[in-house]
């Protein structure tokens, strides 16, 4: 007989008052960081910022090309770069915020299929979920716990 395996999935949506400070500065820099995306054949500009866990945070943002599939996202460029170069602190959380240019209200955006196994990838590196948050029109943090929330049935085991 065949049987159906379900998982659930949900996000936290917080609003403005509840960030917590470290939230509030991920935010805070996720905004300047979308102001400086490239994205010329899109015009969706989009910003992130990951905090490790010694407290430090980087951000960075979408660099399209005009061979459109070589453009890279905001999360894989903040991630590249922090992993590229403190391999060994573990990132604890992410902000991403969106809007397309000459908008002034936030887009809603959560990571593409390849953000997320990338951010699959550090979770499985260091054993330890990462908090995913997207900024929403309404400004509250839609937060997912870990990559589980985003990428369910995902791929993450070689030898399982
Ligand atoms: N993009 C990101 O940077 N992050 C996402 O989560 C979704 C999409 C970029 C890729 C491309 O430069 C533009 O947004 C439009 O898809």
């Amino acid at each position: 007989m065949s049987r159906k395996i379900k998982l659930t999935v949900s996000l936290d949506v917080l609003p403005k008052e509840e960030w917590t400070k470290d939230e509030d500065e991920l935010v805070r820099q996720a905004k300047i960081a979308v102001e400086k995306a490239y994205a010329p054949y899109s015009n969706f500009m989009v910003g992130a910022a990951v905090m490790l866990e010694n407290g430090e945070i980087f951000s960075g943002n979408n660099q399209e090309n005009v061979s459109f599939p070589v453009g890279i996202c905001a999360e894989r460029s903040v991630l590249s770069f922090a992993m590229a170069n403190f391999p060994d602190v573990r990132p604890i959380k992410i902000v991403i915020v969106a809007k397309r240019r000459n908008d002034n209200i936030w887009a809603t955006v959560t990571p593409c299929g390849l953000c997320r196994q990338t951010i699959n990838e550090y979770e499985i590196k260091f054993g330890h979920a990462i908090e995913i948050m997207m900024l929403s029109p309404e400004e509250q943090l839609l937060k997912a716990s870990g990559i589980d929330q985003l990428l369910p049935f995902r791929f993450n085991d070689l030898n399982g």
